[in-house]
């Protein structure tokens, strides 16, 4: 990766943490689930708006490092409007990016390409993956 990308990632991955989109309860909220670090004991609660399978409102509350805010962040505007299993499938392509050096298809990746880097930090994977993994906790009653 050329430094000025790997620049540019960080610049996203730190918008996003110094300035969280959706953060906070979700008054309309039909679904949410809590999920801890067992690595450092941090902690995120997504709340979800879900009609039918359409996942309509996506916010979090979080305390933890830089990398879970910035992947909360984005997975909250990602996730709005999507359908239920569409989400669980970003969450899978998301999970490849971070874990493997298989190449993912980029495509409707958006701002998560710049948390790529996190598969040279094995430890950093559950900070990456905390509010997909409360988001996939909120929705497991419904089956996707
Ligand atoms: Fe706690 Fe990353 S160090 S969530």
């Amino acid at each position: 990766m050329s430094e000025s990308v790997s620049n540019l990632y960080q610049d996203v991955i730190l918008d996003h943490s110094k300035k969280p989109r959706n953060f906070g309860k979700l008054k309309s909220t039909t679904h949410y689930a809590r999920v801890n670090n067992p690595l450092c004991g941090d902690k995120v609660t997504v709340y979800l708006k879900i009609e039918g399978k359409y996942i309509l409102d996506a916010t979090f509350e979080a305390r933890g490092c830089a990398i879970s805010l910035a992947s909360a962040s984005m997975m909250s505007e990602m996730i709005k409007g999507k359908k239920i299993n569409e989400a669980i499938a970003l969450f899978r392509k998301f999970y490849i990016l971070i874990t493997t050096e298989q190449n993912v298809h980029n495509d409707g990746l958006g701002d998560l390409k710049a948390l790529s880097g996190v598969k040279n930090f094995p430890t950093r994977v559950e900070c990456a993956t905390l509010s997909w993994k409360a988001m996939e906790k909120a929705v497991e009653e419904i089956g996707y």
